[in-house]
């Protein structure tokens, strides 16, 4: 078995409501791994040009406000908090004005430079899972594992209604859906990073498996190639 205690990333790619982020978060405590939502990353810096009316192509104000930026990931009584600027965001980034914007904003060529650039310093040297729409392409492209997730549309946007009714987060049904759908679209068709297989990733249509049939397969995927400590 290769990397046996070597450091390793474990890349987690997919379409908006595959399960990417409960997946990568069980691996991730389970077997004691850093765990990076990147998608979080692209949200905060969302927020931070809506609540600052930065416009999309003002390209010398998105510069400045990057340079400034400070994104914090702390851990907290088990969860994941962001933190943008010192202040808690991690509700205020779900919010759905983050939702219609993240994906345009995400796009940005100074953007993603920015957050792939913090990305990869923040993995560096740690035994890590970290999951978005271009790790195992454009990230880590030597990523030891590659795993990339997909279901169809309908199912996606049920998970995120689910998942945003637990987080106390009343999105309609409907708005879901065509968000989800909008996104998948935009993220696909950018000519910055955009979403897709790596051709070495281990592509998984996720539709009518359980988040617990997915883990399954995907832990026995990715213990064929890196040690994971049971
Ligand atoms: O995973 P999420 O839904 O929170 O991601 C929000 C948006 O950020 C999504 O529409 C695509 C973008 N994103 C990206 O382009 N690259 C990443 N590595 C992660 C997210």
């Amino acid at each position: 078995m290769e990397n046996l205690c070597k450091n390793y990333v474990i890349a987690i790619d997919g379409e908006a409501g595959t399960g990417k982020s409960t997946l990568a978060k069980s691996i991730a405590k389970k077997y004691k791994i850093v765990y990076m939502d990147t998608g979080a990353m692209y949200r905060c810096v969302t927020l931070e040009m809506l609540n600052n009316d930065i416009s999309m192509d003002d390209v010398e104000k998105i510069e400045k406000m990057l340079d400034d930026i400070k994104i914090e990931i702390r851990n907290d009584d088990d969860e994941d908090k962001f933190f943008l600027n010192g202040k808690d965001v991690t509700k205020k980034i779900r919010e759905q004005k983050v939702n219609d914007n993240v994906s345009q904003v995400s796009h940005i060529p100074i953007v993603r430079e920015r957050m792939v650039e913090l990305q990869r310093k923040l993995a560096n040297g740690k035994k890590i899972v970290m999951e978005g729409r271009d790790i195992g392409t454009n990230v880590f492209p030597n990523a030891q594992v590659k795993i990339y997730l997909t279901a169809s549309a309908h199912v996606k946007a049920k998970r995120r209604y689910e998942q945003n009714k637990e987080k106390g987060i009343n999105i309609p049904f409907e708005e879901i859906y065509n968000n989800v759908v909008f996104r998948d679209n935009n993220d696909k068709n950018s000519n910055v990073a955009p979403l897709k297989k790596a051709a070495d990733a281990f592509e998984l249509d996720t539709t009518n498996y359980t988040l617990d049939e997915v883990e399954n397969i995907v832990v026995n995927k990715i213990k064929e190639k890196v040690a994971l400590n049971d």
